[in-house]
């Protein structure tokens, strides 16, 4: 048996970087080796702590980020489906004047209790994805809640579009995905001009808005009465009562608008179809799978569990429930559970591969080429500098008064993180965000590189057929440059002593019919990983994208459509009875990942790793 070097299957190659034609999706398997001190990964993630050390003394990301991490105390940590280990990767900083008061932690760690704010609404739409049938996602509010029903058929007779909400045209997941059109929040949860108008008569000429008719105002809105006697109690069906006639913003499922009010709805409409209260329901779908032993749908209460929250601030504001509130931005919970939630979506622990597939998919775009929506993911596309080719980061930010945090989730690379902060002023929001810059910005290319260095060691080289009689062999490389196109390089590929490299690249890139033709070199194709199972059959499915020589071409999106989309012009064209003719099938250890042989599948041929 022939040792193969790296130097005959990492090749260097010349193609110009910043290529559209990429599928969707990994360029690699997921990298198995997260936190070893020979993963790239490890590499970068100390780097990053390096960094925020430096930072922390008053370098390293200079003056301004040194003066808000400082006053931010934060916890931040890793995790990775692939590689346990990774979740000890921690970085915590305790800011002492923002934890001054009498009550709560005074030094953070990955058990401290934060208030996650936002994260909550991840939390759950989760609980609902757990809990739900699919189906229930597309219950009309009205169906939900009956004052929504009265007002729509009120309102029928004289319907307007740009006054009336049209409840009964507005879904379970259209919330869920900031997609109903409605308020943002919504009186008593708000900072509305008339709520500090009750306090303060004045500042009515400040903005010089006319005198409404208080009498009036507190008949619309059930819930102001209890925040005018102090208590911010408001039960969600009076708080519906205020809304109902409130002004759409938007259609139904027109245009996202990030709203707080969906989530209360949600939250209610979660217990109405599961039969459950809110809290029973998080406990249920995710607490208790899950053991997250320190995540709470109400503030801390029992003094172990106090001593361990992060209060920056007052205690009372710190542990306020407003309990409306809660599916909203109400949940409490630390970076260690954070990465139980971020592993077990990745790893579909609690529900089917398809539904967590169908998940983290956008559910609408934003007005930014990078920023797309899911329910209620917030998705960041990262453009690789190199290769151009982009990884959908699936996230949630939480950021309430002190209170602020990020739940991050790369299925490409099967890893995410966690960040979880406060400050006695707003500065943490800022902190964090920057933070996680530092941190996306490092890791990414180190997550290529450590796919890119596992692939190698684990999939690239010379497979030959069993049968020493049939002439065919496979050798498959990986390009040595990040400036590269990611994915396998088929360097030699002869069936039955048929040279095929030249012949596939060439009919593959003429899918594309282009004048003048294109000049099709095999460097041109790339195999892709489509399905993977490495833990349960063993088998890594590639088929071939298709490299776009000339790359993106302002003023081009019609003519390049076909270049850049291979999802539509190049994939599954070229079959031989109705299989792939570009498809190989690695099979590999389902332990180290490493290949031992490879089926050609159209070719019905297994051929040995040499
Ligand atoms: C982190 O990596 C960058 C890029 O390689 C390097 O310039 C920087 O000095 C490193 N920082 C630390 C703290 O190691
Ligand atoms: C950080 O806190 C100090 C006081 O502890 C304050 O003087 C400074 O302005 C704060 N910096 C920022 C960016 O908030
Ligand atoms: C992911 O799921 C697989 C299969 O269900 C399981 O064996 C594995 O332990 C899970 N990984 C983690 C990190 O929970
Ligand atoms: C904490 O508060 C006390 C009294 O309120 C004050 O004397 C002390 O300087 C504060 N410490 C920090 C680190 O801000
Ligand atoms: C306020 O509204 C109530 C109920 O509609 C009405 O009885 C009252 O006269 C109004 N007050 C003023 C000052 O307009
Ligand atoms: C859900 O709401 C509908 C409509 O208001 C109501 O008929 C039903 O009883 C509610 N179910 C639960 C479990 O609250
Ligand atoms: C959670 O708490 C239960 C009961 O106290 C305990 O049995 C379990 O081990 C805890 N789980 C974790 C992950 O801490
Ligand atoms: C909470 O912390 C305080 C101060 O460290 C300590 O005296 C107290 O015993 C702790 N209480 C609990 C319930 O852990
Ligand atoms: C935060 O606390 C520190 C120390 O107690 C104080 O100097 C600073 O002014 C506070 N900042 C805000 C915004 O309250
Ligand atoms: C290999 O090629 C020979 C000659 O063309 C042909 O007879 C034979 O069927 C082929 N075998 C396979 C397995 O493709
Ligand atoms: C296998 O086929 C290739 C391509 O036709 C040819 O160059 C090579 O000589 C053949 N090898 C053997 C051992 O027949």
């Amino acid at each position: 048996m022939r040792v193969l070097t790296s130097a005959l299957t990492l090749i260097p190659l010349c193609i110009p970087a910043a290529l559209g034609g990429h599928l969707p999706g990994p360029a690699y398997p997921a990298p198995q080796d997260i936190s070893s001190d020979s993963s790239r990964v490890g590499a970068s993630w100390k780097n990053v702590t390096a960094t925020l050390d430096q930072t922390l003394k008053g370098g390293g990301l200079g003056k301004l980020a040194s003066a808000m991490l400082k006053n931010t105390t934060f916890s931040m940590g890793m995790f990775s489906v692939h590689d346990k280990d990774a979740s000890s990767w921690q970085y915590h900083h305790t800011a002492p004047s923002t934890l001054n008061g009498t009550y709560g932690t005074k030094s953070v760690d990955a058990d401290s209790i934060y208030r996650v704010a936002s994260i909550s609404k991840l939390i759950t739409t989760y609980a609902g994805m757990v809990e739900l049938h699919e189906n229930d996602w597309n219950t009309p509010l009205t169906e939900i809640y009956p004052t929504f029903k009265d007002f729509v058929e009120k309102t029928a007779v004289d319907f307007d579009a740009t006054r009336d909400i049209e409840w009964d045209k507005i879904t379970v997941g259209d919330i869920a995905a900031h997609l109903g059109g409605i308020p943002r929040l919504g009186i008593p949860v708000s900072t509305d001009i008339l709520l500090r108008s009750l306090a303060n008569p004045a500042v009515l000429d400040a903005w010089g808005l006319p005198p409404l008719n208080q009498s009036e105002i507190m008949a619309q809105y059930p819930c102001l009465q209890n925040v005018e006697s102090g208590k911010m109690e408001c039960d969600v069906d009076d708080y519906v009562k205020g809304i109902a006639s409130n002004l759409p913003r938007y259609q139904p499922a027109a245009s996202p608008l990030y709203s707080d009010s969906g989530f209360f709805l949600l939250g209610g409409a979660l217990a109405n179809l599961t039969s459950m209260s809110l809290d029973d329901l998080y406990k249920k779908a995710l607490f208790e799978p899950l053991g997250l032993n320190n995540t709470l749908s109400k503030p801390p209460s029992e003094p172990k569990d106090i001593n361990r929250t992060v209060i920056a601030g007052t205690a009372e504001l710190a542990l306020q429930e407003i309990p409306i509130t809660t599916p909203s931005g109400g949940i409490y919970s630390t970076i260690n559970d954070l990465s139980k939630i971020g592993i077990s979506i990745l790893n579909s622990t609690l529900m089917s591969i398809d539904r967590t597939n169908r998940w983290l998919k956008p559910v609408t775009f934003t007005g930014d080429l990078r920023y797309a929506l899911g329910r209620p993911w917030e998705i960041y596309r990262y453009e690789h500098k190199d290769s151009g080719v982009v990884t959908d980061i699936y996230t949630k930010l939480g950021d309430s008064g002190s209170y602020s945090g990020l739940l991050v989730l790369v299925p490409d690379f099967e890893i995410g993180f966690s960040i979880l902060g406060a400050s006695n002023g707003t500065v943490q929001a800022q902190a964090i965000q920057l933070i996680a810059d530092t941190l996306t910005n490092s890791l990414m290319p180190a997550l290529v590189n450590q796919g890119r260095q596992e692939t190698l060691s684990n999939l690239a080289g010379t497979y030959k057929s069993k049968d020493k009689k049939l002439n065919t062999t496979l050798t498959v490389a990986v390009p040595s440059s990040s400036k590269s196109s990611p994915g396998l390089v088929i360097t030699e590929w002869v069936s039955n002593s048929t040279d095929l490299k030249s012949l596939l690249a060439e009919t593959l890139i003429n899918q594309v019919p282009k004048l003048p033709p294109a000049k099709a070199s095999p460097n041109l194709v790339r195999l892709v990983p489509t399905i993977q199972d490495t833990s349960g059959s063993g088998q890594i499915a590639f088929q071939m994208e298709t490299v776009d020589p000339t790359g993106p071409i302002p003023g081009h999106l019609f003519t390049k459509m076909y270049s850049a989309g291979d999802w539509a012009s190049t994939i599954d064209q070229l079959n031989y009875h109705d299989i792939p003719i570009n498809e190989f099938v690695f099979n590999v250890d389902k332990k180290t990942g490493k290949a031992h042989s490879v089926t050609a599948s159209a070719y019905n041929v297994e051929l040995e790793r040499q």
